[in-house]
């Protein structure tokens, strides 16, 4: 993109029924990292995340709890989900709630429209319903459970609990209408839906019809009220879905709308069809943009299995964070998971990662370099040396993994940009093998040749922390300020990152950005 464009991203709003755990933290940290390599990049950028906070699920786990769904939701909020994004360091720029009064008042401008537009009916529905995914099932979604606690019921696949029958008057949105506008989308916006796993899914959902959407409950009162009848709430998700342009500004600030939609959607593939099929129509329906595009990534698996909190699997993100730090969390994630693709989760996998990658890849890199320059230069960067052909092997790759990098971002191939950036990390630690300063220092007579091997690996350092800012954003900047590097890392641009003319004087790393961990035993890091 060119520098300047709007670069709006959003993650899903999570329930906040439970507390986080990795699989939501891998959401966040994706959308971190692409929105502060573009907002490093110079674009007008945007992360907004939040919670979803009305519905069936949060109103009973708040009755469970002796307590009202505010107020449960309030100190879910204060205690466990704005702690998250502290714990593994997103920079967003907005959070938004579903209970935040502009986002009440814009659903309920959006929902008057499309009723006053003709797109939303009364009528009687009658079906099955899973408080889990909080979404009326079809037969195919279930499974009858011949024995177990459920035996003789019908269970929701995801969620392995049995549904709800529920008949009720419900008002209904005309999602039917935009069957052959959606299908004509993904064909002319091939990239709205990614992955091509993902796009292939919906498309074949979208092909076999759509039913009408029932958009209303009046069961329980936890819910925006319909504006033309108080006797009813919004459906949840319509109600979430509306998040997204609800917090730039729909309906109140037209010059902020227009700035920032449309949106690059995350999400788990788990709830793509809500964002790549309801979402849309219901975008459609307004006459509004649809968004730029949809990425259903995959799962974190623990097990072989979605690892969740209602089976038991779910794991604290400080439960990593306390032990490998919060960089080491976000480059496990980005870089030993192919963005798209369903991941394990192995401790034996993280530790042995942060060892061969982290501490002796990138740190001790980084702490050789430094030592050296500290050691026979005083710390004061050489200047005007004479480049051989291995020296400027390594500007010529610092620029192609810049290019390369950026070019992985666009395509949301967020582990693809960090394999080209670690291509660097290794060019360099085979550089420093092979050119041997320690035995270039021995000599007197190699001072220029000295001079010139730690000024090249000092750029290369000084393009790394550039390229790495938007990943591990606190070794990066730890290692800008010891490089001599000049303002902050995070405001130097990632799409000139080898462009780095370097600071005069390096100073001592006053402990590595990696340090040794003691042998993590699996599953056993408090
Ligand atoms: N509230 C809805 C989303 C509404 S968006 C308008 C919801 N919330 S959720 O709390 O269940 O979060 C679901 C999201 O959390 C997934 O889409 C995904 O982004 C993330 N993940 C939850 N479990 C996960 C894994 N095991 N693996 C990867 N991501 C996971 O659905």
């Amino acid at each position: 993109m060119a520098a300047g464009d709007s670069f709006y991203i959003a993650t899903p709003i999570f329930y906040v029924n439970d507390v986080p755990h990795i699989g939501h933290a891998y959401t966040e940290v994706a959308a971190d990292v692409l929105a502060r390599w573009h907002r490093q990049g110079g674009d007008d950028t945007w992360l907004l995340t939040g919670t979803d906070e009305h519905g069936q699920k949060i109103l009973r786990t708040a009755v469970a709890n002796d307590t009202t769904p505010k107020a449960w939701a309030d100190k879910l909020v204060a205690d466990a989900w704005l702690p998250l994004l502290e714990t593994i360091n997103i920079a967003n720029d907005d959070f938004i709630r579903t209970t935040d009064e502009r986002h009440e008042s814009a659903v309920t401008i959006f929902l008057q429209k499309l009723y006053d537009d003709g797109f939303i009916y009364s009528g009687e529905y009658e079906g099955y319903y899973c408080v889990g995914c909080e979404e009326y099932k079809q037969l195919d979604d279930l499974l009858e459970t011949p024995d177990g606690d459920y035996a003789g019921q019908l269970v929701c696949k995801i969620h392995g609990r049995p549904v709800e029958v529920l008949k009720e008057k419900n008002y209904f949105f005309r999602m039917s209408d935009f069957q052959q506008g959606l299908l004509d989308l993904y064909e002319s916006q091939p990239d709205f839906i990614q992955p091509e796993s993902v796009r292939n899914e919906i498309i074949q959902f979208v092909k076999q019809g759509l039913d009408d959407l029932s958009i209303s409950r009046s069961s329980f009162d936890w819910g925006i009220q319909i504006p033309w009848d108080h006797s009813h709430v919004l459906y949840v998700w319509f109600d979430a879905l509306l998040n997204y342009i609800t917090a730039i500004g729909y309906g109140t600030d037209d010059e902020n709308f227009e700035r920032r939609w449309p949106a690059v959607q995350l999400v788990g593939k788990d709830i793509a069809r809500f964002h790549a099929v309801i979402w849309p129509a219901m975008l459609m329906a307004a006459g509004l943009p649809t968004p730029r595009k949809v990425f259903g990534h995959g799962w974190l698996l623990v097990g072989g299995e979605k690892m969740s909190k209602s089976k038991l699997t779910g794991i604290a993100p400080s439960q990593i964070t306390d032990t490998f730090g919060v960089d080491a969390f976000r480059y496990y994630f980005m870089r030993a998971i192919s963005f798209g693709q369903d991941g394990s989760f192995s401790w034996e996998d993280l530790s042995a990662r942060y060892q061969a990658e982290l501490a002796n890849g990138f740190g001790n890199l980084s702490s050789r370099v430094i030592a050296m320059l500290t050691r026979y230069r005083d710390g004061v960067v050489p200047n005007g040396v004479e480049l051989t052909e291995a020296d400027e092997a390594i500007f010529a790759a610092a620029e192609r993994v810049t290019a390369e990098a950026d070019a992985a971002i666009e395509r949301l191939a967020i582990h693809e940009a960090l394999a080209a950036i670690w291509t660097l990390v290794d060019d360099l630690n085979g550089y420093i093998t092979i050119q041997e300063p320690w035995a270039l220092a021995k000599d007197p007579a190699n001072a220029e040749r000295l001079d010139a091997v730690l000024f090249t690996a000092l750029r290369g350092l000084g393009t790394l922390a550039v390229l790495l800012s938007p990943f591990i954003p606190d070794a990066a900047a730890k290692l800008w300020s010891a490089i001599g590097g000049s303002g902050e890392v995070q405001q130097q641009n990632v799409r000139a990152a080898f462009d780095w003319t370097g600071g005069p004087l390096v100073t001592p790393l006053d402990s590595s950005l990696f340090p040794r961990i003691e042998q993590v035993e699996a599953g056993t890091t408090a």
